[in-house]
């Protein structure tokens, strides 16, 4: 049966090392009362490494029963050994995305690490030296692979899985001379072609909680770090409500949900969506992007 509200759980940045067994798992298993699904925004390990990986792939299958999906961080191509991480955290159940896609409780996600090279009128341009053109060049395929993710779903929500930022706003916050390693403007232009109803991503741990694309889809920063520093008492994961119906009034489905979800009370004191003083992350409510 369709389900009338799919909530998205989503945080990044775990940056699970060898020794963190037993760390994740309290707040990771909270999320199966909270959420239908756990996105997880990349940097999932410190240094990339098999052993932190099977670490943290124990914490993910001993603790979270909802469907899972998810990209890899720069952090998890740290030693090279990407590819073996990738087949560790996979043999969960987890579904990493490198410019795939996915549909789950008929929401499609569409995923990629994304890369460097920095913000509007700021962004790093093919010219010059070799190694120039090779950052703008890489910058470029992940957007062409978020594109061609995006343009494969047909459902009415569409969500992005991120590490970088696409967008300034989420990584203020952040020393201004590190934002171009923080996130491309590139990947944004995929998100102005097609609609989507949110976006998720981590990497800049001191950066701000939420953004709008230009078009003014949400993008939400749900570094670990970041989480951890804005609501100290947790949960450390931000949730999304996505409306699956679509002739229903948000006012009235924002009442309804508020009457059940535990966390309700929270987002309905938070009069818009950036809970600075909140003690715990507000819960957004999304309707279906228009196309
Ligand atoms: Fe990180
Ligand atoms: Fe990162």
């Amino acid at each position: 049966m369709t389900k009338e509200i799919v909530r998205i759980a989503a945080v990044g940045d775990l940056h699970c090392t060898k020794t963190a067994q037993g760390t994740y798992q309290p707040f990771l298993s909270s999320v199966n009362e909270h959420a239908d699904i756990l996105l997880l925004c990349g940097d999932l390990t410190d240094y990339g490494t098999p052993e932190e990986a099977h670490v943290l792939a124990r914490e993910l299958t001993t603790a979270v029963k909802i469907p899972m999906v998810g990209v890899l961080g720069n952090h998890d191509y740290e030693s090279g050994q990407q590819d073996d991480v990738r087949k560790i955290l996979t043999d969960t159940g987890l579904e990493l995305l490198d410019g795939g896609s996915c549909e789950i409780h008929g929401v499609g996600f569409a995923g990629v690490k994304g890369y460097i090279g920095g913000f509007g009128r700021a962004t790093l341009g093919a010219w010059g030296e070799a190694g120039i053109k090779a950052i703008v060049r890489e910058a470029l395929d992940e957007a062409l692979k978020l594109e061609s993710a995006l343009a494969r779903l047909r459902t009415q929500h569409r969500i992005v899985v991120l590490h970088y930022s696409p967008v300034q706003a989420t990584v203020v916050g952040e020393p201004e001379a590190i934002f171009p390693f923080l996130g491309s403007s590139r990947l944004e232009e995929p998100l102005l072609r097609h609609s989507v109803s949110a976006v998720f991503h981590g990497h800049a741990h001191r950066g701000t909680l939420e953004g709008r694309t230009i078009s003014g889809a949400p993008v939400y920063n749900v570094a670990l770090p970041l989480l951890r520093a804005k609501f100290p008492d947790g949960p450390f994961y931000r949730i999304v409500e996505l409306n699956m119906v679509a002739d229903v009034p948000p006012e009235n489905l924002q009442e309804a949900a508020g009457a059940q979800h535990p966390l309700a009370q929270a987002a309905a004191q938070s009069a818009t969506s950036v809970p600075q003083a909140a003690q715990q992350p507000p819960i957004d409510r999304l309707q279906p992007a228009a196309d």
